[in-house]
């Protein structure tokens, strides 16, 4: 069989999809180049990973216990999951303590994996010194203000947001909710 010629829109088209390939495979090769010569992290790193010697132990506990199976924490775990890190920053040891007994009672939603009958139901029933342990590490994942694991944002007011919120926020929100921003401004 004889190959037909292609046509000269044919030509076009291969050629551009064929520039576009070349084109990604130099960027990424590129970027690559430059990300092996910096001498720092091409993010911000805005977790810290401050661990006392039970914190360390609870981090070991965690891995043992089958939450990386599901949760990633100091850069471990699956990316499936919900991410760990900065959970000390948003959630108090109480309540740590609390959701990892009491899955259902504690989440503002319905449960997913935690909760009776569910993948993490074993969760609730672990020995109590190994949550004891889980939560001092889960404590001590920390994020920095402002950034996307932290609870609280910068302590800047945005005009922007600020706009936004008078904008769309319903006036009745204003009665039973309270504005985060509000704890992180500088006092
Ligand atoms: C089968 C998957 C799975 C396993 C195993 C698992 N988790 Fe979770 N975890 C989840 C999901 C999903 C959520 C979100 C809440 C939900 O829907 O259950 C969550 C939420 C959490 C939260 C956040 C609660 C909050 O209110 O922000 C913590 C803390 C947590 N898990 C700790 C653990 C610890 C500690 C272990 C191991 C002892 C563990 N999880 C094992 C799936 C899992």
């Amino acid at each position: 069989m004889k190959l037909r010629q292609l046509k000269l829109g044919e030509k076009i088209l291969f050629g551009i999809v064929g520039l576009i390939c070349v084109f990604a495979v130099l960027s990424f090769i590129g970027l690559e180049i430059y990300r092996a010569r910096l001498d720092h992290p091409m993010y911000p790193v805005t977790s810290t990973y401050d661990f006392t010697p039970e914190g360390r132990h609870g981090s070991e506990v965690f891995r043992d216990s089958g939450c990386t199976s599901c949760h990633r924490a100091m850069r471990n775990g699956t990316n499936q999951g919900v991410d760990l890190d900065g959970i000390g920053s948003k959630r108090s040891p109480e309540y740590l303590k609390a959701f990892l007994r009491q899955p259902e009672a504690t989440y503002e939603t319905k449960t997913m994996d935690h909760g009776p009958s569910k993948g993490a139901a074993y969760v609730a029933g672990l020995p109590e010194a190994d949550l004891n342990a889980i939560v001092v590490f889960l404590s001590q994942l920390k994020a920095v203000q402002g950034s996307a694991d932290a609870r609280l944002p910068v302590p800047e007011r945005s005009g922007f947001v600020d706009a936004m919120v008078k904008m769309w926020a319903p006036s009745s929100w204003k009665a039973d909710r309270h504005d985060l921003r509000e704890e992180s401004a500088p006092k």
